[in-house]
């Protein structure tokens, strides 16, 4: 099996399983090359030494001090038990226990025994946290005695290090795994986001784990069911379009015997109703029809579509810049900029074209200084059918599929089509399209 093909579900699990490896390892290590104090049984020999004659050793820690706390009542036994053994006076003994010492069963236990100890030996108590004793000398100060605490208490301190280091070191591990399961999901996620913006793209590859495989014949099923629910509505429309435009010639052919008056003005809808057949024939030929891709000189085809705007004596004029060259449809990218150019000479009154190159895309933006669009408006005017304000568009002769065609070919192409006002006065129309 492939790496990238593992389902999900194994790599979560290989995830799970390496973290509690990896930190277990990492315990293990600590443990082996740093061992935890034995706790064990205390030499009660050691103590010994350390508190009559004030010598040190290891795993036992003395120092002086000017006072002590009172002895705690409970362990009083212990600490009487513990006199007798060193042969001190009781009333200059003090004892505590440290730690889980105080729980541990040992000295309560001898605790219990009485003051005598019950002939129990002190050698095989078991001080599990530590023992600290303190002992009045004759000026009147303490020898504090602590036994195997701050070795303890060291050792904690070691281990929550480790503990926070291991946690610093598995955490790029851990990113770097969950970056490794995520991977298929977020390739899923751009794909679909590819196809939900243009459903001619081609089919999601049916690749890496098990359950995105899974959704992408899924999603591939429903692109395709879309697609040819679209193409129906875009046939639908064509043929209507068609057949329509045969009983308007007859209705043409027929009014020619009919009185003056009438004749001119009706001939005027009939040519109108025609201009406006030919546009959504035309609009469902350019947006239907899927033409080769060919190398596209893009500053070339901007400066042929403003000659020729020019040349009818419209107000078109292309900046200096870089030119993009990039893959594309030819007549689609023609009939992309021809439209955005009409209507910013149209509703703007002049033209202004720049061609821009961004990383991996080339943007083309097209200005006016015309009033611009309401807010609300700049969404809504890609849409097919809708025209803006009819006072403005009234002489204008449009029917609403210029920007629905913008946007469609530049959406085909991988792009993108927006419109924006001008701070000043006038709208901006932004194509950004893969280069
Ligand atoms: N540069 C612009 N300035 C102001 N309004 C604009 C501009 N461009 C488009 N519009 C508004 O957006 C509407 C839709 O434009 P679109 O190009 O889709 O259709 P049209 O120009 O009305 O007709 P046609 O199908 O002939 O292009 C227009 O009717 C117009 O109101
Ligand atoms: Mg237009």
């Amino acid at each position: 099996m492939k790496l990238r093909s593992i389902p999900i579900v194994v790599r979560a699990t290989a995830i799970l399983f390496g973290c509690v490896l990896l930190v277990q390892m990492l315990n293990l290590a600590v443990f082996l090359i740093c061992p935890p104090v034995p706790l064990g049984p205390l030499s009660f020999a050691k103590v010994q030494m350390a508190i009559l004659d004030g010598r040190d050793t290891t795993g036992i820690e003395i120092r002086e001090a000017r006072e002590f706390r009172p002895q705690e009542p409970a362990l009083e036994p212990l600490r009487d038990m513990v006199a007798e053994r060193l042969g001190l006076p009781a009333g200059r003994l003090r004892l505590e226990l440290l730690g889980v010492g105080r729980w541990a069963a040992g000295p309560r236990q001898a605790m219990s025994l009485g003051p005598t100890g019950g002939g129990l030996d002190l050698e095989t108590l078991d001080f599990a946290g530590g023992i600290k004793l303190a002992r009045q000398m004759d000026d009147g100060s303490w020898r504090v005695v602590t036994s195997s605490a701050s070795l303890l208490r060291g050792w904690l301190a070691l281990a929550a290090t480790w503990v926070v280091a291991s946690i610093l070191f598995a955490i790029p591990f851990a990113f770097f795994l969950a970056h490794w399961l995520s991977w298929p999901i977020r390739q899923f996620a751009e794909a679909a986001e590819r196809l939900g913006r243009n459903p001619r793209e081609p089919d999601l590859k049916p690749d890496g784990p098990r359950e995105l495989r899974g959704a992408a014949l899924a999603f591939n099923e429903m692109k395709g069911r879309l697609g040819r629910y679209i193409d129906d509505r875009l046939d639908m429309m064509s043929a209507i379009a068609h057949d329509l435009r045969v009983p308007l010639t007859r209705l043409a052919f027929r009014l020619e015997r009919a009185p003056e008056a009438i004749r001119h003005r009706a001939e005027a809808d009939i040519a109108e109703m025609q201009r406006m057949l030919g546009a959504v024939l035309s609009f469902v030929q350019t947006t239907h029809v899927r033409r080769p891709r060919q190398r596209q000189e893009l500053r070339s085809l901007l400066c042929s579509i403003a000659d020729d705007m020019a040349e009818t004596g419209r107000d078109v004029r292309l900046e200096d810049g870089p030119d993009v060259v990039l893959q594309a449809d030819d007549i689609g990218l023609r009939s992309l900029f021809t439209n955005l150019i009409n209507n910013a000479v149209t509703y703007g009154g002049a033209a202004r074209v720049r061609l821009m190159r961004s990383p991996g895309a080339a943007v083309v933006e097209i200005e006016d200084d015309g009033p611009g669009l309401p807010h609300e408006e700049l969404e809504r005017v890609f849409e097919p059918f809708y025209r803006g304000e009819p006072s403005r568009n009234r002489e204008t002769g449009g029917i609403g599929l210029g920007l629905a065609l913008v946007r469609s070919i530049a959406v085909a192409h991988g792009g993108s089509a927006t419109l924006e006002n001008l701070a000043a006065r006038g709208l901006r129309a932004r194509v950004i399209l893969p280069a």
